[in-house]
């Protein structure tokens, strides 16, 4: 299973990158907009210079919302380095952009899937990842992870390439249960990658050790 951050903050993806957990990062309009006078395309290859080998990816977002302007902002985003994978909506238009920029070889990371119909489509259409978001289904009421067992299920009925990429995730369970059901990738807030490596027990039995070491006088 791959892990994502989601994260433009660089700190955050230079440090998760340290833990060698690392795959990718997802990057949103709200994610930039945390990080004070960035200019973005310029962020996004920063972000690509920290994530530089084959086989990374680093998803950045258009915010055209009509085909030609997603034609346009993706074949932009696409030029700033190899690694990058275009970020486009579920929508008429968006489902429009991944068929014609996955024929030109840019990779489509599809985002805000809420249902098993749209990822179908989008898979159909060409994208390299589905992202349905998972904690905005259960803030809402509906359970989230629901969704990746269905979207797994229908990918294998019929043999799709494209990747599940959990977005969405709030806490540990979410990336347990993601990895269960079979997700191709978990997207994750540094937060998130920080509690998957603790353990109380870790902590109390470090402590213990290092307690009865001091016996030892060494
Ligand atoms: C994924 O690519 C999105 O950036 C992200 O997971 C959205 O998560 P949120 O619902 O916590 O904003």
């Amino acid at each position: 299973m791959k892990f994502f951050i989601d994260s433009a903050n660089l700190n955050e993806i230079r440090e998760a990158a340290s833990l060698g957990i690392l795959d990718g990062v997802t990057t949103n309009p709200s994610l930039i907009a945390k990080e004070s006078n960035v200019n973005f395309k310029e962020h996004i290859l920063k972000i690509c210079e920290i994530l530089n080998w084959e086989g990374a990816s680093v998803s950045a977002e258009v915010v055209a919302t009509d085909y030609e302007g997603m034609l346009r902002e993706g074949r932009d985003l696409a030029k700033i380095h190899p690694n990058v994978y275009v970020k486009l909506p579920m929508t008429k238009a968006g489902l429009q952009g991944t068929h014609t920029l996955s024929k030109e070889g840019i990779r489509i990371n599809q985002t805000l899937i809420f249902n098993a119909t749209q990822a179908l489509m989008s898979a159909k259409a060409g994208s390299t990842f589905v992202s349905p978001f998972i904690g905005r289904l259960d803030d809402i009421g509906h359970e989230g992870m629901g969704l990746v067992g269905e979207i797994r299920e229908i990918f294998d009925n019929y043999g799709f390439n494209t990747q599940i990429l959990a977005a969405s995730i709030r806490h540990p369970l979410h990336v347990i249960e993601s990895a269960r059901l079979g997700a191709d990738i978990a997207t994750m807030p540094f937060k998130v990658i920080e509690q998957l490596l603790k353990h109380p027990l870790t902590d109390i039995g470090l402590a213990n050790f290092l307690k009865d070491w001091e016996k030892v006088k060494q």
